[in-house]
């Protein structure tokens, strides 16, 4: 039997016993909490009702934002596969559902999160989960005192917008320093985009290559302040997810920025769709960010033949053109 490969099956059976209107209240908690001021001093996620709440709000959406995110780093990197990955600031885990995910398989696998609570419920649901059967699941705060052991992938998911500038500094600094490859992802918020903007350059600095979402390392042609990269990925909803945050449509889109760079060669996309393709009778409109560094509007119509077939396929975050064997 194939290893399982996203986490809603264990996450349903962990939330079954829990009643509907505790978890309702540990949403709302959990909803205030990062409203509020964060960075916080102290773990948000303080125990297990805080815990199970994340896993069924947000864990799911996690999972898909990077798994899009690791998906488009393994097109530009076609021959590599990751022989070990550090998750800093890990939580439950979503990040090392979406590297199984992306490259099956057994490796290394190490969580680091300074809630034990959010550690014990990740052990918890990798428990079914035989790719994560050995994965080790420990206690580090980040700050300036953070080293991390050399490994082929950390990812550093939806942790950014937790911490001051000095950790974020601090954090990229170490992934950089033990990793072969980085992939970094937050919410696909204006802030959220200026934090990728600021890991990216650390990473370029520190001799990484962008492998994706960007085509090129140069700078970003988006001008702060008049728009920002982000991409959108689709989460189904199970009944209990609708359950716990309300409403009745069977998916939500999760939006999100990410940035993914390697120590190694990469082969990035030509160019990358980053608005939602907007289809005409006859032709359909491209935004591409594009290997020039710069931005354009392309129509590609019916007598492009073959493309335009592929534009009508296209979705937004996809390389563009698409590579042949797609
Ligand atoms: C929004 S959750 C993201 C969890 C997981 N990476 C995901 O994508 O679902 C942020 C995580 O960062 C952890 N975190 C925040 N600040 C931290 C710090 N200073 N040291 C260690 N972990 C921290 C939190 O405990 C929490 O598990």
């Amino acid at each position: 039997m194939n290893d399982p490969v996203s986490p809603a099956d264990a996450l349903h059976e962990l939330l079954d016993g829990l009643p509907a209107r505790q978890a309702g209240l540990a949403v709302d908690r959990l909803i205030a909490n990062y409203r509020g001021a964060t960075p916080t001093d102290t773990p948000i996620l303080r125990d297990r009702a805080d815990v199970a709440a994340y896993a069924a709000y947000r864990m799911p959406a996690t999972f898909e934002a990077v798994r899009s995110a690791l998906e488009a780093f393994a097109d530009a990197v076609p021959d590599w596969t990751p022989g070990s990955h550090v998750d800093v600031g890990g939580g439950t885990g979503a990040a090392t559902w979406a590297v199984g995910a992306t490259w099956p398989g057994r490796r290394p696998v190490t969580v680091l999160d300074w809630s034990e609570p959010a550690l014990a419920v990740g052990r918890e649901l990798a428990a079914s989960n035989p790719a994560l059967e050995q994965a080790r699941w420990q206690r580090a705060r980040i700050g300036s005192a953070l080293t991390l052991e050399p490994t082929d992938l950390v990812t550093v998911s939806y942790v950014l917008n937790e911490l001051p500038a000095a950790d974020r500094t601090a954090l990229v600094d170490a992934a950089a320093a033990a990793a072969q490859a980085v992939v970094i992802v937050e919410p696909g918020t204006p802030d959220g985009y200026g934090r990728i903007i600021e890991a990216r350059d650390r990473l370029i600095a520190a001799g990484f290559r962008v492998a994706a979402p960007c085509p090129h390392s140069a700078a970003c042609p988006i001008v702060p302040g008049e728009d920002w990269c982000h991409f959108s990925a689709r989460v189904s909803r199970s009944s209990l997810h609708r359950q716990v945050k309300g409403g009745s449509l069977p998916y939500e889109d999760e939006k999100f920025g990410y940035v993914a760079a390697a120590r190694f060669p990469v082969d990035p996309a030509p160019s990358r769709v980053v608005r939602r393709p907007q289809i005409r009778k006859g032709q359909v409109l491209l935004d591409l960010c594009e290997a020039e560094e710069r931005l354009t509007r392309t129509t590609v119509s019916k007598r492009h033949g073959d493309l335009y077939k592929a534009a009508r396929d296209a979705d937004w975050g996809d390389a563009w053109p698409p590579p042949p064997s797609s």
